[in-house]
């Protein structure tokens, strides 16, 4: 059975279509991740996937409760938890460790449980060293770090994150996204991720790619047409045309420099 599933999902805000018809399914353990540009759903969709917003039409499901059904939303955002761009919001604790034992306090663990736990954690994410910082001091990414965390604390099975990385320099985003990759292999976590960097979505078990509120493309990367449409995949293919070996899976400004560093151009 699917982790997560969508049926004939519509949703509108205040009569305005954001997205229609989509039919998507998770398996536990997968690695997906969401691509389209400005506008096409894919924080919508997210949102409906962790029932912070319902379906005007159709039906989501996690780990087999509807997301409609009000008595499993605790069980559902368990399972699932969202991480969004700006965790700041997300964030009450006034130490990274009070953050991570406050929903664990809530659930009547014993405290040396949670003490337990939340060493864990913090040493799974690297925040070992900030246990007793302000998370308000931490960097972008280690609050970033920090949500999901307080995610893998509750024992979530899945992590879903709203372009969480997207502001991120590149050093901290690549820790994070391997960080991901590394919980999606050892210890099957499903992550389900949103971006408009194609780059994303190379390593990805199941991409799917929205536009204009609908589902235009999914499958395994190979599969699935990603257009490039950054100025990284032209002048790849310049390169290309001069000669200059540069993959062909080199679609973005950072795949590019990558793939330039490599061989001693920059
Ligand atoms: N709170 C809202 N009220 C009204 N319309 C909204 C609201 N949030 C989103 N929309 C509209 O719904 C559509 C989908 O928006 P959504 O935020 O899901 O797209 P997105 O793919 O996440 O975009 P971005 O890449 O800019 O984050 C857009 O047309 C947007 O204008
Ligand atoms: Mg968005």
């Amino acid at each position: 059975m699917a982790l997560i599933e969508a049926r004939g999902v519509s949703y509108s805000y205040n009569g305005k279509q954001a997205l229609s018809g989509i039919d998507l399914s998770i398996g536990s353990g997968q690695f997906v991740v969401v691509l389209g540009p400005n506008g096409s759903g894919k924080s919508t969709l997210a949102r409906l996937l962790n029932a912070i917003i319902l379906p005007t039409q159709g039906e989501v499901s996690v780990d087999g409760h509807l997301t409609s059904d009000k008595a499993s939303v605790f069980d559902i955002r368990k399972t699932a938890g969202l991480v969004l761009q700006n965790p700041d919001n997300q964030i009450i604790g006034d130490t990274v460790e009070d953050d991570i034992a406050f929903a664990l306090e809530n659930m009547g663990l014993h405290p040396s449980w949670i003490d337990s736990i939340i060493t864990d954690v913090l040493e799974q994410t690297g925040l070992t060293a900030q246990r007793f910082s302000n998370p308000r001091e931490l960097s972008g990414g280690q609050k970033e770090l920090l949500c999901i965390a307080g995610i893998l604390a509750m024992k979530g099975r899945c992590i879903i994150l709203d372009e969480a990385l997207s502001m991120l320099d590149r050093e901290n985003r690549n820790l994070i996204v391997d960080l991901l990759h590394r919980l999606n292999r050892e210890n099957g976590l499903t992550v389900v991720m949103t971006s408009q960097d194609t780059e994303d979505a190379l390593d990805a078990d199941l991409v799917v790619v929205l536009d204009d509120g609908k589902v235009v493309a999914s499958g395994k990367p190979e599969d699935v047409r990603i257009v490039p449409e950054s100025f990284a995949s032209s002048v790849a293919s310049m390169l290309r045309e001069r000669n200059v070996a540069v993959s062909e899976e080199v679609v973005s400004e950072d795949g590019l420099l990558k793939a330039l560093s490599k061989k001693g151009a920059v």
